[in-house]
């Protein structure tokens, strides 16, 4: 873990230190949380097993919380928190560490180059009151990196001593060239992440704030999909969910439910032609059916639209590709069929924490400020076997987290849904 140097100041939060070590849950800030939670796992280690940092307040710190500057940004799509998270940090870093001087930069990365002239907010306690009620960012947000030089400057030119940015895998592959930028002009500016995803898509960090949510929004499109699709003779009802990469929204919203009869994700190719053939045989027997598709699913059927501006795939409208199959399928097949079609896009990241997320949004921030306050940098936070722990960036963005087609969530969805492991030709054939 990089750390800018000893701790050489006693914490505020010393004395709760001292006092959290006589609990069960407490890791010792020089212990490790493993990262295996098996024997067998650990059995088949050479060496020392992976382990992480603890999260936590530290008894030394590195930075003097009374001489610092601290600056935040929130980058990349919205998710549910992000207002959690920016109160959280305000509040820990003046509350418990005394921090004055907090600024927030507008509208991600690009707040923080000149040319672009946003001016920089004043974040007080006062100035956050209630901005966890609502959804979105107070800072405003954008995708896409900028000059790591220029956002130095401009954390150099403020007097920024620590840096706290809220976003994804592209954020923090942004936020691991400001560190090395940081680091080739040998200064002791801190980088600290929260990692911010509704698609649960970065790896070794628990669920990603936002997601739980994001899928408890989307069982209310299901539930009036199924609602609808139970309604009317040949009912189907197709609900489409984000999720570029990682089809973890589909299958918790699906299995919340736990009244759809197909969950489709990017993890799991289908195959639409023998798909199509088994839904029509679930209508005919149940008298009707419910599909629910991540978006990054069937891209093979569609063209790509070029890339975003932070380096993301255009996808192609699964949703809207699939609806045409399945009516075109019904028509040839002289079966009846009414198909409602649900894709709530935004509405699931658009809108304020649940009061767990707003939980998990406080606690780690926390964490972060510890982190920071501590002297950690090019780190992002998040949990792991229900600790806190402390995750180098270039691990975090090393991988994706993906539903694993053979782990233990998929086999729930295929338990709840009773759809085949693959849909394949003989299976077609039975269901034709
Ligand atoms: O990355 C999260 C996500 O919500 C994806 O599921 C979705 O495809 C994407 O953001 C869309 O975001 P935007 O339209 O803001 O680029």
């Amino acid at each position: 873990m990089r750390t800018l140097g000893e701790g050489r100041i006693g914490s505020p939060l010393g004395g709760l230190v001292t006092r959290r070590g006589t609990t069960e849950h407490y890791v010792d800030e020089t212990d490790r949380v493993l990262f295996d939670d098996t024997l067998a796992l650990l059995a088949a280690r050479d060496g020392e097993p992976p382990s992480f940092e603890p999260g936590g307040p530290r008894r030394q710190i590195y930075f003097d919380p009374s001489k610092i500057r601290v600056g935040i940004v929130t980058c990349g799509g919205l998710c549910p928190g992000l207002n959690d998270v920016i109160r959280g940090l305000v509040l820990e870093l003046t509350s418990h560490y005394g921090v004055r001087r907090i600024v927030g930069f507008r509208n991600g990365y690009r707040g923080m180059v000149a040319r672009h002239g946003h001016d920089v907010v004043e974040l007080t306690p006062a100035g956050v009151d209630h901005i966890n009620e609502h959804g979105g960012t107070i800072l405003g947000t954008s995708r896409g990196n900028q000059d790591p030089a220029e956002i130095v400057d401009c954390l150099e030119q403020l007097g920024i001593n620590i840096l706290f940015v809220i976003g994804g895998d592209g954020s923090m592959r942004g936020a691991q060239r400001i560190a090395a930028e940081i680091s080739s002009r040998d200064r002791r500016i801190a980088v600290v992440g929260v990692p911010k995803t509704i698609d649960n898509d970065i790896p070794f960090i628990g669920h990603s704030f936002g997601f739980q949510t994001a899928f408890g929004k989307a069982t209310e499109s299901i539930r009036a999909a199924h609602t609808e699709a139970t309604a009317q003779p040949g009912g189907i009802g197709l609900v489409q969910l984000m999720g570029r990469h990682s089809g973890f929204i589909a299958c918790y919203a699906a299995l919340a439910n736990n009244d759809a009869d197909y969950v489709l994700i990017p993890e799991v190719p289908v195959d639409v032609e023998a798909f199509l053939p088994h839904l029509r045989r679930r209508v005919r027997e149940r008298g009707h059916a419910l599909v629910v598709v991540a978006e990054g699913a069937g891209q093979e059927y569609l063209t790509a639209v070029g890339t975003d501006a932070s380096g993301n795939q255009r996808l192609g409208d699964f949703g809207v590709h699939l609806r045409r199959r399945i009516l075109d399928d019904f028509a040839a097949a002289g079966e009846e069929a009414n198909l409602k079609y649900i894709d709530p896009s935004y509405v699931i990241r658009s809108v304020p924490a649940n009061p767990y997320d707003s939980v998990y949004c406080l606690r780690l921030a926390q964490a972060a400020v510890h982190a920071a306050m501590a002297g950690r940098t090019e780190m992002v936070v998040g949990t792991w076997r229900n600790r806190f722990v402390h995750v180098p960036i270039p691990v975090a963005v090393a991988t994706r987290n993906q539903v694993d087609p053979d782990g233990d969530l998929w086999m729930s969805v295929l338990e709840a849904t009773g759809q085949p492991v693959t849909f394949t030709a003989d299976v077609a054939q039975q269901a034709a």
